[in-house]
């Protein structure tokens, strides 16, 4: 299959399909905390939320080196300015909620007397020392965060389906595996 319009680099593509499905494992892991009542597991799913927060917070560490690493033609160049404004705006928000999400969360835990490991495997240091009435700030903003990211996620699926079956441009199939390129074809225009 040839691919006639800038995509983004692979290695971008990769990280931003991983994180997105970490994202989804985290969201539902704390989630899943509010209709279970087995306190072990209810336990379990707060360490695995907190395991894949640690996650995301890696892989966008990686995601965002490569960006200022990695330099192509980006199928963006070609839309009017005003939509790229808009766009660059709302993934620069994505970067900062990514960031901050984590940094809140492991900050919250260790304020609740908390200590933060990835899955068990490697303890992760103490940020801050145990303070109640710090947690329980920190617990309003990391929660506050986490529903506000995930309203702009919801915008920010909305735009790109804006793009594929309204604009009908190449902005989806931009960030799309080659392999899921040959499944979604692009939309006739006209
Ligand atoms: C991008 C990463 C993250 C996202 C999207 C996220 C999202 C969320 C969401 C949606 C909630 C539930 C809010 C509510 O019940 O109203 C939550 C709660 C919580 N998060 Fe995160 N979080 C992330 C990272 C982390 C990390 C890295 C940690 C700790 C190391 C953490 C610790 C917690 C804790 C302790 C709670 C409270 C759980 C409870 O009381 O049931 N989060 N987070
Ligand atoms: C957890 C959910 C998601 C997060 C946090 C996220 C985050 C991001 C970020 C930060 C970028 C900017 C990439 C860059 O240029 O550096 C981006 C681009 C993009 N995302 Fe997502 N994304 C998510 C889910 C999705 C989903 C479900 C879709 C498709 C339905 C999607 C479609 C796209 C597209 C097409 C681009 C490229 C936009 C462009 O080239 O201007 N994303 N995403």
């Amino acid at each position: 299959m040839k691919i006639r319009f800038p995509r983004h680099h692979n290695l971008t593509i990769a990280l931003h399909w991983t994180t997105f499905g970490i994202i989804i494992f985290a969201v539902c892991a704390v989630l899943l905390r509010d209709v279970v009542e087995a306190s072990e597991v209810r336990l379990l799913l707060l360490n695995l939320h907190r395991s894949f927060g640690v996650v995301i917070l890696l892989l966008v560490v990686a995601r965002l080196i490569a960006r200022f690493r990695i330099s192509s033609e980006h199928v963006s160049a070609s839309l009017p300015k005003g939509i790229r404004l808009l766009s660059q705006a709302a993934h620069t928000a994505l970067y900062l909620f990514l960031l901050a999400l984590p940094v809140t969360g492991w900050l919250f835990s260790n304020a609740a007397g908390k200590a933060v490991s990835l899955f068990g495997l490697v303890n992760l240091p103490e940020l801050i020392a145990k303070n109640r009435d710090l947690a329980d700030q920190l617990g309003d903003v990391h929660e506050t965060l986490a529903w506000l990211f995930i309203a702009l996620i919801g915008a920010h699926v909305g735009a790109a389906l804006w793009h594929h079956f309204w604009r009908k441009d190449d902005v989806l199939r931009s960030m799309l595996p080659v392999r899921l390129l040959r499944t979604l074809a692009p939309i006739n225009k006209g």
